[in-house]
């Protein structure tokens, strides 16, 4: 079955085609929450898949940047996918997929990246798992810190206003050490981050937000909200954090401090907390946690000349990667990466291996061993993997703190 697959036209349109994956969250189109979308989503951006004139799909794309390993580069932030069940198992999906890389590409942008609902959806077009998160929920009575830390600064209860004035520049400088996270534009602060509407709130209370300063001077933010529950007059609730970040390692973990004190609750939870997050070493017992890991982002070379060369490494060894990418012919073939820089090559591969491999490893977060370990790697040069793991290696795990 063919679609038509075209860009939304105006907010009626945007509406069946966010319609698309709403229903699958029991949602009903809500006229003035789409109008604030299209603040972030431009029109053009949102795919709609069309049967017979009728909007039976949807897929967007957020034109934001994401950080990599020293740098940020223009992304292909793919959302809002779906399509209605009277059309399932059609092409639809894929329709839409090769529309929105077209457009990406034409656009210039060099990689895309998604959150994926299902795992098994996404490989097919060329999408690696790039790291990986999870929640956390510490009972309050294991809160304890592996070592005394001493408070330097003050923490406010700040209003709306404030938060969205002094929180953007702390995220922004997350984005600067790790890699993965999508960079907010104003628009995205106050029509998502900030607003708190009841039915987004699970049965939670509202989003409080919290400021740690060092002599008036921002360092560290948390949003959290209440679930509060009891039994037998004892309280059973839990402060959710929903994003909790520090400019530096002291911050961090005072701001850390405040959130695992709050008092009358039995347990503190967050999610999308990367493996090697801080607290793991902050904390007493951070078994205590109960850290459930899973995938994170999944990312997808659009461009791969463009991509490998937007990231740095930490060596600029050279490596002939012989790519084979089904949906996107045009990466198809050999490249050679070497000082920090990818062209097309006539030389003798090391590396053989599917694109979706270099999405996987593109933000450091996933190793060409642990991957050739699975098969999905072939060595055509004795040690070109260790290699690779080295050139490719960053520091910190990626991190997205909010799903997309
Ligand atoms: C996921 C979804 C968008 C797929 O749409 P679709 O139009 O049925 O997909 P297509 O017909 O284009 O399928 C393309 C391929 O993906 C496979 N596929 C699609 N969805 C799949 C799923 N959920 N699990 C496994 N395979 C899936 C199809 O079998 C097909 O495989 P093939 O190319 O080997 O034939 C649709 O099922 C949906 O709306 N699901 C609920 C909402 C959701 O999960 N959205 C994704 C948000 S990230």
């Amino acid at each position: 079955m063919s679609f038509d697959v075209r860009s939304v036209e105006n907010l009626d349109e945007f509406q069946q085609a966010l319609f698309s994956i709403g229903q699958y969250f029991g949602q009903d189109p809500n006229p003035e929450r789409t109008e604030q979308f299209s603040r972030i989503l431009p029109f053009e951006r949102m795919l709609a898949a069309r049967d017979d004139g009728q909007i039976v799909g949807g897929a967007g794309a957020f034109p934001f940047e994401m950080s990599v390993p020293g740098g940020r580069v223009r992304c292909c932030g793919t959302t809002v996918v779906g399509v209605y069940p009277t059309h399932r198992r059609r092409g639809a999906l894929r329709a839409m997929m090769r529309a929105q890389f077209d457009q990406a590409r034409e656009l210039g942008e060099p990689i895309a990246a998604l959150w994926a609902s299902e795992e098994t959806i996404y490989g097919r077009y060329g999408y690696g798992r790039a790291g990986y998160a999870g929640d956390i929920a510490i009972p309050r009575e294991r809160v304890a810190f592996a070592r005394p830390l001493e408070a330097r600064g003050r923490i406010r209860i700040v209003d709306p206003a404030e938060a969205l004035a002094k929180f953007p520049p702390l995220w922004d400088g997350l984005a600067q050490e790790r890699p993965g996270l999508f960079i907010r534009s104003p628009d995205w602060w106050e029509t998502r981050t900030i607003p708190d509407p009841v039915d987004r709130r699970s049965g939670g209370g509202p989003k409080r937000f919290a400021l740690l300063e060092h002599d008036g001077e921002p360092v560290a933010y948390a949003i959290y909200r209440h679930n509060m529950s009891w039994e037998n007059f004892v309280s059973t609730g839990k402060v959710r954090v929903i994003e909790a970040i520090g400019r530096d390692a002291h911050a961090t973990a005072e701001l850390w401090r405040f959130l695992l004190d709050i008092d009358w609750v039995a347990s503190i939870e967050s999610s999308l907390i990367p493996p090697d997050h801080p607290l793991f070493f902050v904390l007493a017992e951070p078994r205590r946690a109960r850290y459930r890991l899973g995938d994170s982002l999944w990312v997808r070379l659009l461009d791969v000349g463009a991509a490998l060369s937007a990231r740095t490494y930490p060596q600029g060894e050279a490596l002939v990667f012989d790519l084979r990418d089904e949906f996107c012919p045009w990466n198809e073939g050999r490249w050679r990466l070497a000082d920090g820089a990818a062209e097309r090559t006539e030389d003798a591969p090391d590396l053989r291996c599917d694109v979706s491999v270099l999405g996987s490893i593109y933000l450091g977060g996933v190793t060409l061993s642990a991957l050739a370990q699975a098969n999905l790697v072939d060595e055509l040069t004795p040690g070109a993997i260790a290699r690779a793991d080295g050139v490719f290696r960053h520091g910190l795990h990626p991190w997205c703190p909010e799903i997309f």
